[in-house]
């Protein structure tokens, strides 16, 4: 059955993949972004997930006009890396205030028409990095650490209503967030931090551009959308990533930063410019 569909960051790589599978499989589709877009099958509105004032008034035309919004994916969201110690204020509370206040601001906006309908989807977009603390993206894990307690406690809040949240938790992927991402220019010019940031940056990007493919992610999500009883989280990865996940699960914590210090080169080299 066709669906009412609110998909958030809907201009680029996933959510635009995403937004343009749904509409051609007969779902009405409403793409949320910031820059302008036109499409003959979604209907796009240009809105900052940051602005609950907003995103109110816009559900709510979406909601009188349809009648129904079957559900809502919390896609929008960027990059910011640099070291933890030396992000400004400024840079955390973007990074903070588009991936997890934007969709707070989005969830809290919908929710009252889902409750209304005792039904209702909500898709959240994680990472692995909201599995794992990624260092020098450790801002961004952290807004998606944000979104995995939040969307856990959402679900235990409203599956009684007959809504049902799940987490969406990629590994690296190819889209513009490679090209997106803010860097500290503090962590740049930094003696210490800097050469080591530079080292794994280059490594992070090469493994998102080589990454696979978004229309694998689009597929999942249309498969969540689809299915009766969707699960809480679903981890979509390489092999090498989901390992490191499973990983994660069964190693001491101590060990598993061990590996993240080796495999991201963050140790500085003792005698050496590093
Ligand atoms: N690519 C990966 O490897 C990867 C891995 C794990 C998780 N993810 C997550 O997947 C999601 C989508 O990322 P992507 O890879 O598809 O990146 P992308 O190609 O850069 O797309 C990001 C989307 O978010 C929108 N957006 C950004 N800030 C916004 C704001 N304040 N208000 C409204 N829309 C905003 C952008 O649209 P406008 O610029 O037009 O607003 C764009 O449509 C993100 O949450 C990201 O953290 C990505």
């Amino acid at each position: 059955m066709a669906k009412v569909i609110i998909i958030t960051g809907a201009s680029s790589g996933f959510g635009k993949m995403t937004a343009e599978r749904l509409a051609s499989h007969g779902h009405k589709v409403y793409g949320i972004c910031r820059r302008e877009m036109q499409h003959d099958k979604i209907q796009y509105i240009q809105l900052d997930v940051r602005e609950p004032e907003t995103i109110a008034l816009k559900v709510k035309e979406i909601y009188d006009k349809e009648g129904r919004i079957d559900v809502l994916i919390n896609n929008a969201g960027m990059g910011i890396g640099g070291a933890l110690e030396l992000t400004t204020k400024e840079e955390l509370e973007t990074q903070m205030n588009v991936n997890f206040m934007g969709c707070v601001n989005m969830c809290q906006k919908v929710l009252p028409y889902m409750r209304r309908q005792r039904a209702g989807k909500i898709i959240n977009l994680s990472s692995i990095g909201g599995i794992m603390g990624l260092p020098y993206q450790g801002f961004y894990s952290a807004s998606k650490f944000a979104i995995e307690g939040f969307s856990e406690a959402l679900s235990a809040e409203v599956k009684g209503f007959g809504i049902s949240v799940s987490m969406v938790e990629p590994g690296d992927f190819a889209t513009n967030f490679t090209a997106s991402r803010k860097n500290s220019q503090a962590t740049m010019n930094d003696p210490d931090y800097g050469p080591i940031f530079k080292r794994s940056l280059a490594l992070i990007e090469k493994e998102e551009n080589g990454g696979l493919k978004p229309e694998v992610l689009a597929k999942k999500i249309e498969k969540i959308v689809d299915t009766k009883h969707p699960r809480l989280r679903y981890v979509v990865a390489n092999l090498e990533q989901w390992f490191s996940v499973v990983l994660k699960r069964l190693i001491p914590g101590n060990w598993f930063v061990d590996i993240l210090v080796s495999y991201y080169k963050t140790k500085p080299t003792p005698g050496k410019k590093n």
